[in-house]
């Protein structure tokens, strides 16, 4: 049975959520599932915007064949070439063999790079600025390249004034019947998901999301409609603020991520004692994370969130233990950036290791400030050590760790 809803008039929502997906782009654990949104414009001509994953293919396709309703389906905007999207571009072709594919010189070549059908005869190529007339509704079309593929398109409606922002503004988590941002508890449910899918898929792209936003600048936005998450109709500028300091890679709080790597509880052990202290001087809200237990897409959001990070982690091979160099590499992949970084490391035979080797990875990533002195345990913290992790903690403290 098809499951819809209207968001405008003559406009419709017929994508689905995925609940049993585990992990997105085989890599990002889905606790909460994943939505995958597509929009349905019913004027004198129809127009599909974005398809879905091929796992709700099924009903995706009873949702565009019950709102057409006997329709032919006159265009397909292909905003993003991504396979969560456009899954279904043949499946549509063969049921609305006219369809007018809208897209860039990128999507057509991504087309058939990932297709085996030839659809050179339903390409409607556009660019920049670009109009599409449809009746009582206009759309147009900007480019949106590397947010988050270089092919991406944003496409403006300009009678709802409706922003269809491919991967912006998405989020992780299904859509549990409520569709709009202001029918859900935004801030309770979806915002951390809204950060680690950002932050994980397009948290490298800062600049290009920087861009978009500057081309989009004097355009009116009453709604957004992303291909993830709640649809944005009201108090957008809470959104659009999130996303002006993820791109810009400011932290959106003061405050302290603690990552560790522990093998047998003594590093981990440091880390708890300097969260102590850091909570005694008024340290609010930290985060402490098992580097080996947590998967990376957490720690990174939460790292794009507070502005100071605590790295703790012990040698490992004569190098840097495995967890911890990963999480490292995958934050410098990531661009992130600006952030106040203190070490704490453990040897038991091979002094500076680890210590040498965090100092190297952050070293490599922009604008990152080392906050006062590793500190470095053999084996074990002793008491005599007490007043060099006080020091620490008062560095840290003195950085602007306190909200
Ligand atoms: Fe949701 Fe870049 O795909």
């Amino acid at each position: 049975m098809y499951a819809v809803q209207q968001i405008a008039p003559q406009i419709y929502w017929v994508g689905g959520n995925d609940r049993r997906l585990e992990r997105f782009e085989n890599m990002f654990p889905l606790p909460n599932g994943v939505a995958y949104n597509s929009y349905l414009i019913m004027d004198d001509k129809t127009v599909l915007l974005d398809t879905v994953d091929s796992s709700i293919s099924a009903l995706f396709l009873e949702n565009v064949a019950h709102v057409l309703n006997g329709r032919p389906l006159d265009f397909l905007v292909v905003n993003h070439m991504e396979p969560d999207h456009c899954a279904n571009i043949e499946q549509l072709v063969r049921r609305y063999p006219e369809v007018k594919i809208v897209g860039n010189q990128k999507t057509f070549q991504f087309i058939e790079q990932f297709y085996q059908m030839r659809l050179q005869q339903n390409f409607h190529l556009v660019q920049e600025g670009d109009e599409l007339p449809l009746g009582r509704h206009t759309l147009t079309f900007f480019t949106a390249p590397m947010v988050h593929w270089p092919e991406v398109m944003f496409t403006y409606e300009k009678t709802e004034r409706i922003l269809f922002s491919a991967d912006a503004f998405g989020s992780f988590g299904a859509l549990n019947g409520n569709l709009f941002n202001d029918q859900t508890d935004f801030e309770g449910f979806y915002l951390d998901e809204a950060r680690r899918y950002y932050t994980n898929i397009v948290g490298k792209y800062g600049a290009q999301v920087q861009a978009a936003f500057k081309k989009l600048a004097e355009t009116e936005i009453r709604m957004i409609c992303p291909l993830h998450g709640p649809v944005w109709r009201s108090n957008l500028s809470y959104i659009l603020d999130k996303y002006q300091h993820w791109s810009q890679y400011l932290p959106e709080k003061n405050g302290v991520v603690l990552a560790y790597a522990s093998m047998y509880g003594n590093t981990e052990n440091v880390v708890n004692v300097l969260a102590s202290k850091l909570s005694e001087r008024g340290v609010t809200d930290m985060r402490i994370y098992d580097v080996s237990k947590t998967h990376p897409s957490y720690i990174i959001a939460d790292a794009w969130k507070y502005s100071h990070l605590v790295l703790a982690a012990p040698t490992y091979n004569m190098g840097l233990y495995y967890a911890m160099d990963s999480l490292i590499r995958e934050m410098a992949a990531l661009q992130l950036q600006k952030r106040k970084v203190a070490l704490i490391a453990n040897y038991t035979w091979a002094p500076s290791v680890a210590v040498k080797a965090m100092q190297t990875l952050i070293g490599q990533m922009k604008e990152m400030e080392f906050i006062g002195t590793p500190f470095e345990i053999k084996s074990a913290m002793k008491p005599e050590q007490e007043a060099e992790l006080d020091k620490l903690a008062d560095a840290i403290c003195a950085s602007g760790a306190i909200e």
